[in-house]
């Protein structure tokens, strides 16, 4: 296998513990447990919020919304980008309430204060008149941000206001075991050419057991399978946070409608023959789908037990879009069928788990990676 001298790549099969099981009923409709995701993962992890290509001058901004918390993502007038909680330090207001946009300074929509990109309080009508008012004391609250291969994600447990400081790791580390691993696809670089927003009736622990085999491939994905064999799985990464490894795409295709390649190669890959297609779940709400000629990425945006929100951008090189040979809605296309298809699966597992008959099943050998991202959820969890 072409991709890193030193990684090591097993068959899904290799790395089977045989006793494993699918989660209990509780972890998919409960509400309670859900309100513990939002606090114990969501509330503590870093979260992917979008890339910084979405964030192109200073003054754009887009709004997140991380365990319950809407956040303001805005790049400053030094370029760099920060995160605020979206409430005024005046009566609380939510100042912004589109997903999102330009401009200069941060303006509460109902008694006017002002802040700068960088938080500052700048100005607040008729507050000279409270006598020891120093508008010093007023900045938005931060949130942590941090920028890992270009995507933006947030910490709400690195910011002043948290309840649960003692969980912080920086991203640096956090991400220390992926250190260099993606460097050829120039993710930084990259620009998203489309975006579909999925509502799916789902629990969002499903759409990561789904992601993460091919077990389901050849009968729910046959147009997939017939490009790239269902059988083909490799995985280098089999536990912890980041789970997955690579499939073959069968020569000379790629995974578009038409079988051919859509778009200019989003890195260097030295060799003509590099058909390979990377799947890594990035824990708790990244899925990142790593092909030749572009990359996608879901995030999820968990919204209740039985609900999940799914953004899906597909990138691609920022030379690629001025090409006569660019052709993103071949692989758009393709990925939004086989999307659906595995929603499709996903909803009807969500409702066959609510049953009272439902009791966890037996993983197959060819689920070892979606049991292994079960045991990591359970080690956040408890
Ligand atoms: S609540 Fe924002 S200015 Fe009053
Ligand atoms: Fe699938």
């Amino acid at each position: 296998m072409a991709t890193t001298a030193t990684a090591l790549f097993h068959k899904t099969a290799e790395t089977f513990r045989p006793s494993a099981k699918t989660l209990s009923q509780q972890y998919f409709v409960s509400p309670e447990i859900f309100a513990e995701e939002q606090e114990k993962i969501f509330s503590r992890q870093w979260v992917l919020v979008g890339h910084q290509s979405q964030l192109k001058k200073s003054g754009d901004f887009l709004l997140a919304t991380i365990a319950g918390e809407s956040l303001i993502v805005v790049r400053d007038q030094k370029s760099e980008i920060r995160g605020f909680y979206n409430v005024c330090r005046h009566r609380g207001t939510r100042l912004k309430d589109d997903a999102c946009g330009h401009s200069s300074t941060i303006q509460c929509p109902y008694h006017a204060w002002t802040y700068g990109l960088d938080g500052r309080l700048l100005g607040a009508p008729h507050m000279d008149d409270v006598p020891g008012f120093d508008k010093a004391d007023y900045s938005l609250h931060p949130v942590s941000l941090a920028l890992w291969e270009g995507f933006i994600f947030a910490n709400l447990a690195g910011a002043s206001t948290s309840r649960s400081n003692r969980d912080y790791i920086s991203l640096e580390e956090w991400f220390a075991p992926l250190a260099g691993k993606f460097s050829r696809w120039n993710l930084p670089a990259l620009h998203s050419a489309k975006r579909f927003d999925y509502d799916v009736y789902a629990n969002w622990k499903l759409i990561f057991e789904n992601y993460s085999e091919c077990y389901h491939c050849l009968g729910v994905h046959p147009e997939l399978s017939k490009i790239s064999p269902h059988d083909s799985a490799e995985n280098d990464l089999t536990e912890g946070p980041f789970l997955g490894g690579f499939m073959r795409i069968a020569s000379d295709k790629s995974l578009t409608m038409s079988g051919h390649t859509c778009a200019l190669p989003v890195g260097d890959f030295g060799d003509k023959d590099f058909r390979f297609v990377f799947y890594y779940s990035i824990f708790p709400n990244m899925l990142l789908s790593l092909h030749p000629d572009y990359v996608m990425v879901h995030q999820l945006l968990p919204q209740s037990p039985e609900r999940t929100l799914i953004l899906c951008n597909w990138f691609f090189h920022p030379e690629a879009f001025e090409r006569e040979d660019f052709k993103p809605e071949d692989a758009i296309e393709f990925w939004d069928m086989v999307n659906k298809q595995d929603w499709h699966v996903c909803e009807l597992s969500q409702q066959g788990i609510s049953s009272r008959a439902y009791v966890p099943g037996p993983y197959s050998a060819r689920e070892s990676i979606p049991a292994a991202w079960d045991r990591e959820y359970l080690r956040h969890l408890r």
